[in-house]
């Protein structure tokens, strides 16, 4: 479809707590325009994962995984590729772990943040079809980021160690930005 662009922190679009997917857009070409074109931006940007508010569209939408490994997170083990609308997320447990963070709204920084372990999470795909897995680690991590931006929330505003927030270059000189 399209590689859309991609707002930036600063954008008053992204602080919107966006709305829920209407049951009529279910399986409706609409929606699969969107997730498309969320598709087309993630991979350009080597993104793990994209929410629709980054690209502007107001609605609980989020997408992530499916990207084999991924030269941003050359470490981070697969996740499969998710379509994820009007998400819940319920904590299994309240152990969270810290970990670095970059966003394509936040380019060229990396912050460490504190998420849970593990939790369990559920949601309907773009067909209307309701699923739900429980995960732990980056797949978490992935999750409750890309959920975040549904609330209207960056993950720079997790960050509770200010030391632990910098340039992707001088932090990690052998990934990519
Ligand atoms: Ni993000």
């Amino acid at each position: 479809m399209a590689v859309r662009e991609i707002l930036k922190m600063g954008d008053a679009r992204l602080l919107r707590v966006a709305q829920p997917v209407p049951s009529s857009l279910f399986a409706s070409g609409e929606i699969e325009a969107l997730v498309a074109d969320m598709l087309d931006t993630m991979k350009a940007a080597s993104g793990a994962g994209i929410a629709a508010p980054q690209i502007g569209v107001d609605l609980r939408v989020v997408i992530f995984g499916g990207t084999g490994k991924n030269p941003r997170y050359p470490d981070a083990p697969e996740i499969p590729f998710t379509v994820l609308c009007n998400p819940v997320i319920e904590p299994l447990g309240d152990e969270k772990t810290s970990g670095w963070e970059g966003c394509l709204s936040v380019p060229g920084l990396r912050g460490e943040v504190p998420r849970f372990e593990r939790l369990r999470y559920s949601g309907l795909d773009q067909t209307g079809t309701r699923f739900e897995r429980t995960v732990d680690g980056f797949h978490a991590r992935v999750v409750q980021h890309e959920c975040d931006h549904l609330d209207g929330i960056l993950y720079p505003q997790r960050v509770e160690d200010l030391t632990q927030f910098g340039f992707t270059d001088v932090l990690f000189p052998a990934v990519a930005v």
